[in-house]
């Protein structure tokens, strides 16, 4: 197609420095003497803050080493970015050492279409949205207001680049991927590692190479690629990983094409996925006004950093022929329940479910490009021409403003509505929950939609809601016959004239022929806006959601009469399994107060098992006066421990804190006085945010040990100076004193690196790097 010409950005501040990463390549080539590189090691290790420390001795890397890299750019939605901001706040810089931006989606609720959501939603979480917006003033981060978008689409349309490395808090990130770089979700204290220039640590992944051949047929679509990998692959099958596609089939894709597939690798655990630089990617940026962000990426690739080397190795590859693939549903509860679409209808029939779609959903960050969108278009446009209606509640989320106004000038929405499509705000919405959906509650239905998670309750709180994956063109299609075992490919529907009707497989436009419409401009931030150190930091003060944060003292101080070992600390209890961030700092209604650390921390550790009578949030309190042994909650135990000023420890089982890399569950326990978590073994994510910290995270020797150590016994640490001392192999003992009397000494081991034991003494990873600032 022929595209009108674009006007141009300034792309100064968004454009790689590709000839400082390529002299980086070229000393890491040499490291590693020249063996073949994958792309996304290319990119990896070119942002190495170090290639001689991060690398030495050439051996083993993937999977083994660990990478300080230094990332390029920072973006957070706007529930995760509060705790985020509020850490970056008290490491006291006067601005984000990388460019950074702040999206407002994640709260915005859908209900009755875009202009009331968008109005009620912005009342009801005023007081957030005042506080990002402020916070981005002073520090000079780039706001992206309520209505303005989806992160990951944003991003998408505006930041990203060919060959950068990046990190979002959201775990959707990745979506970037769909040009060719790798963007990675982390948690916020991760995001504010990149923000303050420390940095940021990451265990080098494996990489899984994706092989794609053939072309794509008929009905099946990018997200198919996606959602029949995650069958094969399953949630877990990623883990560690990142995803390279390689092959003839990745050219024949569009780039927002390949950001579908890139978004979903989040389902399967990767790390992040990535694709070598292709020439629909550089008519994605020409057409999204990065003219000069194509052309350096031309020349990049001309010298070979955009692809991986001939003949490079990868630690698994996996074949995908495209001209066999065909549409497929996944779910419900869970994006790895893979069935192609011909089989589906007798899928729902050997589990006996009501053959009754009751909402169709389509967009999200997952599927709202223009050509997803002119390709529903192209369906409801042959229904209507049919004369038929949708049977149930459709609702479409634009993933941006730029989307949603090209969609009305072209008359995409006009051919949605026409057909009883309901336009939401250009937010999250139902993808995260936020749909308020009364005429469901607590009835068995299913829904289909195009976003990319499914666990139960995602998208309206029903935990009998069946919510089943596809892509845009099947869902829209499946919204007008009504019926889970509609197959579109072959099926007809019956018209109110008794003639079949069937539909004709869509094509769309991956670009559009008169460019992009940016709509509402206010919508759009300055680039780079300066930083105004003036300003206010919005945060009221009786507010329930916001808290600033209080810079955690360090346990060295002259409060401590043992010097450089820990203070005498009380055992609070001993954790018997498994203990996820979940369990540590739980979700659902507490989500509201990500902001407020005094109030948050009410949930710590409720759904823990006290292994020392096998109950859920119970703690005892064996030293309140004269009084017998009290048993209370969990949390109000360990803040009766903090007003006494008494630091406490944490006995822990297996792979303590899995799950997440949310930043709350370190963050709670140390705000109520926790020194020093014990472990039969650590989740890596949360020991390093534990270390963030400053809470010392120690391994059993002998995992027997475990328990001989309970609730109201008094730990002295011994070796904790020598180690600080400078001694990394010191060997570290526990002097137990028991309740009874007894006591013990426990062998134990850590995993402090020199950095992270700087955290430590100091109190925290931003009290280091506050001290470094000084
Ligand atoms: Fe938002 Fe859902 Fe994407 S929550 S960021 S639209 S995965």
């Amino acid at each position: 197609a022929t595209h009108a010409p674009v006007v141009e950005k300034d792309c100064t501040s968004i454009t790689p420095p590709y000839e400082k990463l390529l002299g980086k390549l070229e000393r890491v080539r040499e490291l590693l003497n020249h063996r073949p590189l994958t792309l996304a090691e290319k990119i990896l290790y070119s942002h190495l803050t170090d290639p001689e420390k991060s690398l030495a001795g050439g051996g083993k890397i993937r999977g083994d080493a660990y990478l300080q890299l230094n990332p390029q750019r920072v973006a957070m939605q706007d529930a995760s970015a509060q705790m985020a901001l509020l850490q970056f706040m008290s490491a006291g810089l006067p601005r984000c050492a990388v460019p950074t931006s702040i999206h407002c989606d994640h709260l915005i609720q859908a209900a009755d279409g875009a202009a009331s959501d968008l109005e009620r939603s912005i009342i009801s979480n005023q007081e957030v949205f005042d506080f990002l917006e402020s916070a981005a003033r002073k520090y000079g981060i780039e706001f992206w207001k309520p209505g303005s978008g989806i992160i990951h689409q944003i991003v998408l349309e505006n930041y990203a680049a060919p060959g950068m490395l990046m990190l979002g808090t959201d775990s959707h990130t990745p979506n970037a991927g769909g040009l060719g770089l790798l963007a990675i979700g982390v948690g916020g204290a991760d995001a504010v590692d990149a923000m303050t220039g420390t940095p940021w640590e990451l265990k080098a992944p494996q990489v899984v190479g994706i092989h794609l051949t053939g072309e794509l047929d008929g009905w099946a679509t990018p997200k198919d690629i996606i959602l029949y990998l995650t069958g094969k692959l399953t949630v877990r099958g990623g883990t560690g990983r990142i995803l390279e596609y390689f092959g003839p089939g990745v050219h024949t894709q569009s780039c927002t094409g390949l950001a579908t597939v890139a978004n979903m690798g989040a389902e399967v655990g990767a790390t992040t996925s990535t694709f070598p630089y292709t020439a629909n990617m550089r008519a994605y940026l020409h057409a999204t006004g990065r003219g000069p962000v194509a052309r350096a990426a031309d020349e990049a690739a001309a010298k070979g950093y955009l692809s991986a080397d001939e003949g490079c190795d990868y630690d698994k590859v996996i074949e995908i022929n495209l001209s066999k693939l065909e549409p497929m549903i996944n779910g419900p509860f869970t994006p790895d329940l893979a069935t192609p679409l011909s089989k589906f209808g007798s899928f729902v029939q050997e589990r006996g479910w009501k053959d009754e779609v009751s909402a169709c959903l389509i967009g999200s960050c997952t599927n709202s490009s223009y050509e997803d969108m002119t390709r529903v278009a192209e369906v409801a446009e042959q229904a209507r021409a049919a004369g038929l209606k949708t049977q149930v509640p459709f609702l479409c989320t634009p993933g941006s403003e730029q989307i949603r106004a090209t969609m009305e000038r072209d008359g995409v929405t006009t051919s949605l509505q026409d057909v009883g499509a309901m336009v939401l705000a250009n937010a999250c919405g139902p993808c995260i929950g936020q749909w308020k959906r009364d005429d469901a509650k607590g009835k068995e239905n299913a829904i289909l939609t195009s976003f990319n998670r499914n666990f139960k309750s995602r998208n309206d709180g029903n935990s009998y809601t069946m919510n089943f994956l596809a892509s845009p063109t099947i869902v829209t299609a499946m919204a007008f016959s009504g019926k889970l075992s509609f197959n579109p490919t072959t099926d007809s529907i019956t018209l109110p004239n008794g003639e079949p009707f069937k539909f004709s497989s869509p094509r769309g436009q991956d670009l559009p022929s008169n460019g992009f419409s940016l709509g509402n401009q206010s919508y759009y931030p300055s680039p780079i806006p300066e930083p105004q150190p003036e300003t206010e930091v919005i945060i009221k003060s009786d507010s329930q959601r916001l808290e600033l944060l209080e810079p955690f003292s360090s346990h060295f101080g002259p409060q401590n009469p043992r010097g450089l070992e820990l203070p005498a600390l009380k055992v609070l209890m001993r954790v018997r399994g498994k203990c996820t961030t979940d369990h540590i700092s739980a979700a659902g209604p507490w989500l509201k107060y990500k902001g407020h650390l005094t109030n948050i921390s009410e949930n710590t550790l409720i759904t823990a098992v006290n292994d020392e009578g096998g109950d859920i949030n119970v703690a005892f309190d064996h030293d309140r006066g004269a009084m017998e042994t009290a048993s209370d909650t969990i949390p109000t135990i360990a803040k009766r421990l903090k007003s006494r000023n008494q630091p406490w420890a944490l006995i822990a089982d297996e792979n303590y804190g899995e799950g997440s890399a949310r930043e709350h569950a370190a963050l709670q326990p140390r705000f109520y006085g926790c020194a020093m978590i014990v472990a039969r073994s650590f989740a890596r994510i949360h020991e390093t945010n534990l270390k963030k910290q400053g809470v010392l995270p120690l391994w059993f020797v002998d995992t027997a040990d475990y328990s001989r150590i309970g609730s109201g016994d008094t730990i002295e640490t011994i070796g904790v100076a020598t180690l600080l001392g400078g001694d990394a192999n010191a060997a570290i003992k526990l002097r137990v004193l028991k309740r009874s009397g007894e006591a013990i000494e426990i062998p134990v081991k850590h995993t402090m690196s020199a950095d992270q034991l700087n955290w430590f003494r100091t109190g925290s990873a931003l009290n280091y790097i506050r001290s470094q600032m000084a």
